[in-house]
């Protein structure tokens, strides 16, 4: 059996686990990064599945990431919420951390909104800044679709000339303005962590168009392009990188500014599920 027959296979399986326990399968998703567990507090009649349930599902060891789908309803829209994601940084390859992309591709999921926490190399951004994502760079890491070509995620050799899809960024800024929650954008650049970056690769990553980095979503985000689904991303920005303010990135850091703006994220994404959906 072909590797890509076997990974085909897998998305199927999990797919389908998910889709006789949810019944019906809403067509957008949203994934929910550090410390932005509680949005989930506010999808009703959802019904939970543990992604250590879910066959072949990659299940995370990140702080703050519960491992746990809902397919609920967030004001009255059905809403498939992704609490908590894999990273490369666990030990998981690319392929692992895009997983659930070929899952949902499976489930004919058409819109899917990131999330996450990231380090702001923008001098302009503050930590509890909200960022829309226009574009990313992700320089040395491999890509989740190294392989033999897998048709599920379009053509050998996709275009990324839109990873972050303009339809969506139009709903997003147009609810941030209806919500009056400031929105900054820019371009988020991958690092494969877990060490955060050093004081060079920030001024590094400043010269080469980064406006805030951190160590998830573009994994996903490539498959999801590749795979025809519309796609935005968010991040929260939970502090300055490194060397861009007198203090060093730490996890609490991270954690405590990541849930201290989750309340602007939750009206955000409702009101982004409620345009989109
Ligand atoms: N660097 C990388 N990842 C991050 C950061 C950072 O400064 N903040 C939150 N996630």
């Amino acid at each position: 059996m072909s590797e890509h027959t076997q990974h085909n296979d897998k998305y199927t399986a999990a797919a389908k686990y998910i889709a006789e326990r949810a019944g019906l399968v809403p067509h957008t998703a949203v994934v929910l990064g550090s410390g932005l567990s509680e949005v989930t507090d506010s999808i009703k009649d959802a019904v939970r599945i543990c992604y250590s349930d879910i066959p072949h599902f990659p299940v995370s060891t990140a702080p703050s990431h519960e491992g746990a789908l809902y397919c609920g309803l967030m004001d009255n829209i059905p809403v498939l919420l992704l609490s908590g994601r894999v990273h490369c940084y666990e030990g998981f390859s690319m392929y692992d951390a895009a997983f659930y992309v070929g899952v949902l591709a499976r489930l004919k999921v058409s819109t899917l909104l990131l999330t996450n926490a990231a380090g702001a190399v923008n001098t302009s951004f503050a930590p509890g800044d909200i960022m829309l994502i226009t574009d990313h760079i992700k320089l040395a890491a491999p890509s989740p679709l190294t392989g033999p070509h897998n048709a599920l995620f379009g053509p050998r050799f996709p275009c990324m000339t839109e990873v972050y899809s303009t339809e969506l960024r139009k709903i997003i800024r147009g609810c941030a303005n209806n919500l009056g929650i400031p929105l900054k954008e820019g371009v988020y650049m991958y690092f494969a962590g877990p060490q955060y970056e050093t004081p060079a690769e920030i001024r590094a990553a400043g010269v080469l168009g980064a406006d805030a980095v951190g160590m998830s979503t573009v994994p996903e985000a490539i498959a999801a392009c590749a795979a025809g689904i519309k796609t935005a991303a968010l991040s929260v920005i939970t502090n300055m990188a490194a060397g861009i303010s007198g203090s060093a990135p730490n996890e609490s850091e991270v954690t405590d500014n990541a849930g201290a703006a989750a309340y602007k994220l939750v009206s955000l994404i409702k009101e982004f599920v409620s345009a989109a959906g």
